[in-house]
C-alpha cells in the first residue's frame, strides 16, 4: 500500500485542496545538463551593476581571507598542500579515513608501513609559506624515513634506527601518525558531548555567530545505533535549549535566529531508503516529530540535512509529513538543505514554495552545493543510468547556486534564506542580491573562519551567520571528514583556490554566470567533462543499462508493467524441436512470489518422452550448429 506521504497525487489528509505533488521534481531526476543549464543561466543573471560590486566585494574578501588566513591554524593551506591532486594527499586521505578505525596495533603500524613509506614527502617541504604545514611536512618525511629504513635489512643507521622505534614500546611511528589525525579530525569538531560544545560555541556566540549542532552519526546500519542516534539528539536540545534560555522577544520568526540542530535522517533509521515507505511512516517519521515538538518546546530550530540524491523524494516525503503535522502548526522553525548541484533544485525549491503556501508557514532553507557529488557521479556510472542526477561541471553548480540563491530570495513569505558556503563569490553575490531581505549565511565549523571574519565580524558586512558545528567522537566522524577532505583537496573547490597564493585573485573569483554565457555563446558544450554513464568504458564496450528504480516514478512505471503482463493469464509449457507442445495433464497454478494473493498462469512441466524427445532432437541438430561457428551462433542466438 503506498503512504500519503509516498504519494504525490495523493489528496490532503482531511479534505480542502490537493498537497503538493512532487511529479515536477521527479521529470528533472536525469534531465539534460545542457537544455537545463540554459535555463538556469537566465535565472541567475545579474544585472551589470550588480556584477560589478560582487565582484569589488568578492575580490576584498579573497585579500582579506588570504590576509586573516595564517591566524586560523594553517588548516586551509595543509589541505592545499596535500590536495587529492598530490600522490601524497591521497595517502593522507587513505590513511585518515583508515587509522581512526582500527583498533588494533599491529593494523595499523601495517597499514602505516604500507602506505607511508611510498609518498615523497620532502618535496612537500619548504613549499608552503605555512609554518604548520612545514611542521606537519616535516613529521611526514622523517616518518617516511624510518618506515624506508627500518623495512631496510641490515645494520648500519637503518638497523640503529630500526631498533630504536621496535624498543619505544608503542612505536613512535603510529603515535606521531595518529596524533596527527586527531589533530585533522579535531579541526572539525567543536566537541565530544554537546556540553563541550556548548561552552566552545559561547566566545563565537559573543562575537555574533548562531549554531546548528550535529549530533554526528549517518547512515544507521542498526536499530540499536539509530536509537543511541536519537536519544542524543533528544538529549541535546534539553542541553541547547537551557542555555539558549527563554525567547526574550517571541514572534513568529524569532526561532529562526535561535541555535538550532541539525540532524541526517539516515542516522536516526535503519532504514532509511527509497522503498521503505510504510515502515518509515510508522518508525521514522513520528522521531523526527518528536524532534521537532522539542525544537518547538525550547524555541530552537531543526534543520534536516540534504544527503545522496537517491534519498531526495524519500527525505522530502519525511519532510511534507512532518511540516504538516497538527502539533507544529504555526512554527517556522523546521528547515531543509537543498543541494543545488543536483538536477531537481529548482523544482525542489518550487515544491518547497507550494508547501509554505500549503502549511501557511514559512521554511528555512539551506541553500548548499552538494556534500556527495564523487560519489554520486560513482553511482550514476555502476547503476548505468541514462544520465546524472547532478552537474557535471563544477561551473554548472554555481550557476545553479546563484539561480537557487535568486529563487529564495524573491519570496521572503515561504522562504528564510540560509546562504551555506566557503566561496567568497557566492557570499558577495547573495549580499549584493539580498539587499536588506531577512537571511543568513552558514560555514562549517573548521572552514571558512578567515573569509566570515570579514563577513560577520563587527563593523564588517555585518551578516548573520550560523556555523554548522558536529558533535561527538571519531568513530562517528569518519565519512564526514572524509566528504571535507574531498571537497577540501579538489582543485576546483573554492577553499583549495584560496589556499593557493599563486592563483590570480581574479581567477578565483570569476564569475560563473559570465564564463556559462561564454561557453554557450561559443557553443562549447556545456557539460562533457565527465563522460554519460554508458560510455564509462569507452570505445570498448557499452556500459550496461539500469533503471533509477529507487525513484518513485520508475518504480510505478516498472510495477505497472510487470503488472499488465501478470493481469495476462500465462499457459505454459515445454518447447520441443521449436514446437510448444501441450504434453500431459500436470498443469500447476503458478502464485506470484511477492503477492502470494495473486495466481500468474498455469505451467505444465515435461514428461519423460517429451525429454527423450527434446535430447534426441538437440543431438541430431549439434552437428550443424557447431560447424556454424560462433559467430554465427552469436548472431543468431
Ligand atoms: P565551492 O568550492 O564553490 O564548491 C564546491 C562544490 O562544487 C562541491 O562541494 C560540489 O558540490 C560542487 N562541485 C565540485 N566539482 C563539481 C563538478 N565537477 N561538477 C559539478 N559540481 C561540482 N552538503 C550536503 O550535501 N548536505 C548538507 O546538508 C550540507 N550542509 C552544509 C551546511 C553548511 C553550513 C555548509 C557550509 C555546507 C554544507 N554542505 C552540505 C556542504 C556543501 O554542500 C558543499 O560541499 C561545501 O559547502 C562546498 O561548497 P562551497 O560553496 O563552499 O565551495
Ligand atoms: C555533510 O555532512 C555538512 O551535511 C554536510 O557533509
Amino acid at each position: 500500500m503506498r503512504q500519503a506521504w509516498e504519494a504525490p497525487t495523493i489528496e490532503d489528509r482531511t479534505s480542502g485542496p490537493a498537497r503538493p505533488t512532487r511529479d515536477e521534481i521527479a521529470a528533472y531526476h536525469l534531465f539534460d545538463e545542457q537544455r537545463l543549464v540554459g535555463g538556469l543561466i537566465e535565472r541567475a543573471v545579474y544585472t551589470e551593476d550588480e556584477r560589478r560590486r560582487t565582484a569589488d566585494l568578492a575580490r576584498s574578501l579573497v585579500l582579506a581571507a588570504r590576509a586573516n588566513q595564517m591566524k586560523h591554524g594553517g588548516i586551509d593551506a595543509f589541505m592545499h598542500e596535500y590536495g587529492l591532486s598530490s600522490e601524497e594527499g591521497i595517502i593522507l586521505m587513505c590513511l585518515a579515513e583508515s587509522l581512526l578505525r582500527i583498533p588494533d596495533k599491529a593494523t595499523a603500524d601495517a597499514l602505516i608501513s604500507d602506505k607511508i613509506g611510498d609518498g615523497q614527502w620532502d618535496r612537500h617541504f619548504g613549499a608552503s609559506d605555512s609554518l604548520f604545514v612545514n611542521a606537519s611536512t616535516f613529521g611526514l618525511m622523517l616518518t617516511g624515513r624510518v618506515v624506508r629504513l627500518g623495512a631496510a635489512e641490515g645494520s648500519g643507521p637503518a638497523g640503529i634506527l630500526k631498533r630504536l622505534v621496535a624498543r619505544s614500546g608503542e612505536p613512535l611511528i603510529r603515535r606521531a601518525l595518529r596524533q596527527a589525525m586527531k589533530i585533522l579530525a579535531d579541526n572539525f569538531v567543536l566537541g565530544r558531548t554537546i556540553k563541550e560544545a556548548l561552552a566552545r560555541s559561547r566566545p563565537l556566540e559573543a562575537k555574533g555567530y548562531r549554531f546548528s549542532y550535529d549530533m554526528l552519526g549517518e547512515g544507521a546500519r542498526t536499530h540499536d545505533d539509530a536509537t543511541r542516534y536519537f536519544e542524543r539528539y533528544v538529549a541535546a536540545f534539553e542541553a541547547v535549549g537551557k542555555a539558549a534560555g527563554p525567547l526574550e522577544q517571541p514572534h513568529a520568526d524569532a526561532v529562526m535566529t535561535r541555535p538550532g540542530m541539525s540532524v541526517k535522517l539516515s542516522a536516526i533509521h535503519p532504514r532509511f531508503e527509497p522503498g521503505k515507505h510504510e515502515r518509515l511512516a510508522v518508525e521514522l517519521v513520528p522521531r523526527v516529530v518528536e524532534l521537532a515538538r522539542l525544537a518547538r518546546r525550547h524555541n530552537l530550530c531543526l534543520t534536516i540535512d540534504a544527503e545522496e540524491q537517491e534519498r531526495l523524494d524519500v527525505t522530502l516525503g519525511i519532510f511534507a509529513e512532518v511540516f504538516l503535522d497538527p502539533s507544529l502548526d504555526g512554527w517556522n522553525g523546521l528547515g531543509i538543505a537543498v543541494q543545488a548541484y543536483g538536477r531537481r533544485a529548482i523544482p525542489v525549491l518550487r515544491w518547497l514554495r507550494r508547501m509554505a503556501e500549503f502549511g501557511g508557514k514559512k521554511i528555512p532553507v539551506r541553500l548548499v552545493k552538494g556534500a556527495y557529488w564523487d560519489s554520486e557521479i560513482k553511482w550514476a556510472q555502476e547503476r548505468g543510468f541514462a544520465d546524472y542526477p547532478v552537474f557535471t561541471r563544477k561551473i554548472n553548480t554555481d550557476v545553479s547556486y546563484l539561480a537557487c540563491m535568486r529563487f529564495l530570495l524573491s519570496d521572503a513569505q515561504a522562504f528564510y534564506p540560509q546562504f551555506a558556503t566557503h566561496n567568497a563569490h557566492s557570499i558577495a553575490s547573495a549580499f549584493t542580491a539580498a539587499g536588506n531581505s531577512p537571511y543568513e549565511f552558514q560555514r562549517l565549523h573548521g572552514m571558512g573562519e578567515a573569509l566570515y571574519d570579514e563577513v560577520a565580524g563587527p563593523g564588517k558586512l555585518g551578516r548573520a551567520c550560523r556555523i554548522y558545528a558536529p558533535v561527538g567522537g571519531h568513530e562517528d566522524l569518519l565519512a564526514y571528514l572524509v566528504r571535507r577532505l574531498l571537497e577540501n583537496g579538489a582543485n576546483t573547490s573554492f577553499v583549495n583556490r584560496l589556499a593557493d597564493e599563486t592563483a590570480p585573485v581574479a581567477e578565483i573569483v570569476r564569475d560563473p554566470v559570465s564564463t556559462a554565457e561564454h561557453l554557450r555563446e561559443t557553443g562549447a558544450p556545456v557539460a562533457a567533462v565527465v563522460a554519460k554513464p554508458a560510455d564509462v568504458f569507452g570505445p570498448e564496450r557499452a556500459n550496461s543499462r539500469g533503471l533509477a528504480v529507487n525513484e518513485p516514478a520508475v518504480r510505478r512505471e516498472v510495477c505497472a508493467g510487470i503488472a499488465a503482463e501478470l493481469a495476462q493469464s500465462f499457459a505454459a509449457g515445454p518447447i520441443v524441436d521449436g514446437a510448444a507442445t501441450t504434453g500431459g495433464d500436470n498443469a500447476q497454478l503458478v502464485i506470484c512470489p511477492h503477492d502470494r494473493r495473486q495466481r500468474i498462469g498455469t505451467v505444465r512441466t515435461a514428461t519423460p518422452e517429451q525429454v527423450e524427445a527434446a535430447i534426441t532432437s538437440a543431438d541430431q541438430a549439434w552437428h550443424a550448429w557447431h560447424r556454424r561457428g560462433g559467430a554465427a551462433r552469436a548472431a543468431i542466438l
